[in-house]
């Protein structure tokens, strides 16, 4: 037997939902900006995701799929809500998963980060610093957001891939409203660690009820923000504990 078969990256991994990833080498999710400007996939990010799948990995994340328009982090992010073209998300659905490998949606929401020239970034709170200048999301606004997660899930599964992820890091929404250093709301959703979290745990919450039980949902939480006030690694620790 070769080395290749015999390394641990070989084995197959079972998730909790129960789904079985085939080895365990997965490409983390990245922003590709192949999408057409509009939100749908294009022909080259069809052809680039089965190349990578006939590459023998296990898995590959999709990053920053937005569930709205209007809060993109780039042009090329796809979206996927009521408005996407469902072919085209399926046809990438399926090159995707060539050879048994797994594709998955990260979910993304930039917030504050949004790409300006595209969206109007709004935040946890309205700020105005040097290269960064937000609005603040109302109460309402922030009420939308887990059915809004939900429903991109929900249609990521009716596609045909594989699972997703929630994007809770670098920066970004869910990153933000975790953050001291973004997040100076004084209702139930800042101030103390748990009102930081909420969000987080609503979203998750309503995706896990979008999908089902058997159905793998993924978080990427930043360990720490490495910022003076910011989130820190003891916080991740209790935001971890409050996800399992
Ligand atoms: C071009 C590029 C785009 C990325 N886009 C995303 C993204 O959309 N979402 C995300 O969570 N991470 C993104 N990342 C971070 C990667 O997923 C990964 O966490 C990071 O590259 C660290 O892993 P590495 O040391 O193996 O590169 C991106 C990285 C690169 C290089």
């Amino acid at each position: 037997m070769s080395n290749a078969q015999t390394s641990p990256l070989a084995h197959p991994l079972t998730l909790p939902c129960g789904v079985t990833l085939k080895n365990r080498i997965a490409k983390s999710a990245m922003s590709d900006s192949l999408g057409d400007g509009a939100g749908n996939p294009t022909d080259d990010q069809i052809r680039l995701y089965e190349r990578w799948a006939k590459g023998g990995l296990a898995l590959s994340i999709i990053g920053e799929v937005q569930g709205s328009p209007h809060f993109a982090e780039k042009p090329g992010n796809l979206i996927l809500d009521g408005h996407s073209d469902r072919g085209l998300f399926e046809r990438l659905a399926k090159a995707g998963a060539t050879g048994n490998a797994q594709l998955w949606l990260q979910l993304g929401h930039a917030g504050a980060m949004a790409d300006a020239p595209i969206s109007t970034p709004k935040g946890p709170s309205a700020l105005d610093l040097p290269g960064l200048t937000c609005g603040a999301l109302s109460l309402d606004e922030i009420r939308a957001l887990p059915s809004e997660f939900a429903r991109t899930a929900s249609l990521a599964k009716q596609h045909g891939f594989g699972g997703v992820e929630v994007h809770a890091a670098h920066g970004f929404l869910l990153n933000q409203f975790l953050s001291p250093l973004f997040n100076r709301r004084q209702d139930a959703y800042g101030g103390s660690l748990q009102n930081r979290m909420r969000l987080l745990l609503e979203v998750i919450a309503a995706v896990r009820k979008a999908v089902g039980p058997a159905f793998p949902v993924g978080i990427k939480l930043n360990a720490t923000d490495q910022l003076e006030g910011g989130f820190s690694e003891a916080e991740s620790i209790e935001v971890v504990a409050a996800l399992d």
